[in-house]
C-alpha cells in the first residue's frame, strides 16, 4: 500500500525526525570459552605419527616436504584466526537470530540457551583465505593450477549454498541436490584421466587392465560429492559429532597421503597426494578451532555451512588425489548411517525434522529411538549414554574404521591392484 503524503499547515516547520536509538545487545551473553585441552589431545594423538612419517620414517624429497610444511604453518595461523573469530561471529549471528536450541539438553537450563548457529561460515572463509594464499605454490603453467582453482570454486560454491540452507532452512529433499550444483565447477574443469584400474582378480572377467569410463567417471565424481556432503550432514545432532568425524577422517586422509608419497617413486602420483594434503591440512586446522567451541557442551553450532563444506573438501581431495575408494572406506560409519537412514530418506517410513535420541533431564542420559541413525543404533546396542560419552564412542568407531582401512590396504597390496 502506498504511503499517504502529509501536508503541513502554513507557518509550521518540518518536525525533525527522531534519531533512531542505537540497538543494544546486552541480552546476548558471551559464549563459553574454547576447550583447548580437548583439542590439544586430538592434535597430539594425530600429529606425532604424522610428523614422524614425514620427517623420519620416509625419505621424502625436500622439494615436496617444503610446500607441505609451509602449508602446515599457514594452516596453523588459520587455526589461530578461526579461534579468535568464532566468538566475534557468534555475536553477529545471534543478532540476526541465527541460533538453535540444544535439543539433547531440553528440560535443563542449558536447553533454553540460544546457541549461535552456522559458525561453519568462519571456518569456510578462513579455509578459503589459506587455500588462496597457497596458490603461490603453483607456477602459472602448472597443470595442477586449473584443478586447484576448480576445487576452490566448488568448495566456495558449497559454502554459499550451505549458508543459504542455514538462513532459509530449505526442505531436506532439496538439500540433497545442493552439492551436485556446487560440484559443477569441478566437473566442468576436470581434465584429468577418466579411467580406472581394474582390480587384478577381476581382470580375467573384464578382459582389460584399464577401463576408460569417460563421462560416467564425471557422474561418479558428482555422486561422490553428493554422498560425502550429505552423509556428514545426517550423521549429526550430538555435540561435537559433525566436526569430530571430519577431524578423524581428515587425520586419516593426511596419514594415507604421506604413506603414499613415501612409498611411491612416480612424481605425478606424489603430486596428486601432495595436492590432497594442501587442501586437508587447512581443513583440519580450521576444524580443530571449531571443535574447541563445538565440543560438549557446545558453545556454538556448526550449521549445514560446515557439514557441506567439510564433505565437499574431502570429496574434492579424494577425487583429485585419486583415492576415492580409500575415502569411501574411511566413510564407513557414514555409509552405515546412510543405509540405516534409507527407509526414512526414501519416505517409506515417516521422517521427522530431527531424528535424535530421547533425552532424560533427570538422569542426563540419552536413549535410542526407532529413527534409523547410527547414533540411535549405538544407543540401542550399548545402552543409555551421556551425550559426551556417546560422541567419544562414535569417534572411536570412526577411528577404528579408518584403521581398518589401512589394514585392508596393507593386506590387499599387490593382490588387488
Ligand atoms: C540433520 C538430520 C536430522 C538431525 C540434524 C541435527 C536427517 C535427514 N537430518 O538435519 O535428523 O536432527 O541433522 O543436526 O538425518 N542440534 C543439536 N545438537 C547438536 C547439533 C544440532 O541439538 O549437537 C540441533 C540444533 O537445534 C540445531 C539443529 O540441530 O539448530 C541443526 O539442525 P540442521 O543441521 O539444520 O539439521 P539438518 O541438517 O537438516
Ligand atoms: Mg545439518
Amino acid at each position: 500500500m502506498a504511503a499517504r503524503k502529509r501536508t503541513l499547515p502554513a507557518g509550521t516547520t518540518k518536525p525533525v525526525p527522531e534519531k533512531p536509538k542505537p540497538v543494544t545487545h546486552q541480552t546476548d551473553p558471551p559464549i563459553r570459552p574454547a576447550k583447548f585441552t580437548t583439542i590439544l589431545k586430538f592434535f597430539l594423538i594425530f600429529s606425532i605419527p604424522y610428523f614422524y612419517l614425514i620427517f623420519s620414517h620416509y625419505n621424502i624429497d625436500y622439494e615436496l616436504k617444503k610446500p607441505i610444511l609451509i602449508n602446515a604453518v599457514i594452516s596453523f595461523i588459520g587455526f589461530l584466526i578461526t579461534v579468535r573469530m568464532i566468538p566475534v561471529a557468534s555475536k553477529y549471528v545471534l543478532r540476526r537470530n541465527l541460533f538453535g536450541y540444544d535439543i539433547n539438553k531440553k528440560g535443563t537450563p542449558d536447553g533454553s540457551i540460544k546457541v549461535p548457529e552456522s559458525l561453519g561460515i568462519v571456518v569456510g572463509i578462513v579455509f578459503l583465505v589459506v587455500a588462496i594464499l597457497f596458490l603461490f605454490n603453483y607456477t602459472p603453467d602448472s597443470n595442477w593450477l586449473v584443478e586447484y582453482n576448480a576445487a576452490l570454486a566448488s568448495i566456495c560454491f558449497m559454502i554459499l549454498l550451505g549458508f543459504v540452507d542455514d538462513v532459509l532452512d530449505v526442505p531436506w529433499r532439496v538439500k540433497l541436490v545442493l552439492p551436485s550444483i556446487a560440484a559443477l565447477p569441478l566437473l566442468m574443469a576436470y581434465a584429468g584421466h577418466t579411467s580406472i584400474i581394474i582390480p587384478k582378480p577381476l581382470v580375467p572377467y573384464v578382459g582389460l587392465e584399464i577401463l576408460d569410463l569417460g563421462w560416467i567417471y564425471k557422474l561418479y565424481m558428482g555422486l561422490l560429492a553428493v554422498f560425502c556432503t550429505n552423509s556428514i550432514n545426517i550423521h549429526a545432532g550430538i555435540n561435537g559429532l559433525e566436526v569430530g568425524q571430519t577431524v578423524v577422517i581428515a587425520c586419516a586422509i593426511l596419514i594415507h597421503n604421506v604413506m603414499q608419497i613415501g612409498a611411491s617413486s612416480d612424481p605425478e602420483y606424489k603430486q596428486a597426494h601432495a595436492f590432497s594434503i594442501y587442501l586437508i591440512q587447512p581443513l583440519l586446522a580450521t576444524s580443530l578451532a571449531l571443535l574447541s567451541y563445538n565440543w560438549y557442551p557446545s558453545s556454538v553450532f556448526v550449521g549445514d555451512t560446515y557439514t557441506y563444506f567439510a564433505g565437499m573438501t574431502m570429496a574434492v581431495a579424494g577425487i583429485l588425489g585419486h583415492f576415492s575408494e580409500t575415502l569411501l572406506i574411511f566413510f564407513t560409519p557414514q555409509v552405515l548411517n546412510f543405509l540405516l537412514s534409507l527407509p526414512q530418506l526414501a519416505g517409506i517410513v515417516p521422517c521427522p525434522r530431527h531424528r535424535l535420541p530421547r533425552f532424560d533431564p533427570q538422569s542426563g542420559l540419552l536413549t535410542g529411538t526407532n529413527d534409523g541413525t547410527l547414533v540411535n543404533f549405538f544407543l540401542r546396542q550399548f545402552g543409555r549414554k551421556t551425550e559426551k560419552s556417546l560422541c567419544i564412542l562414535l569417534l572411536i568407531f570412526q577411528a577404528i574404521c579408518c584403521g581398518f582401512c589401512f589394514l585392508l590396504r596393507w593386506c590387499l597390496a599387490g593382490w588387488y591392484k
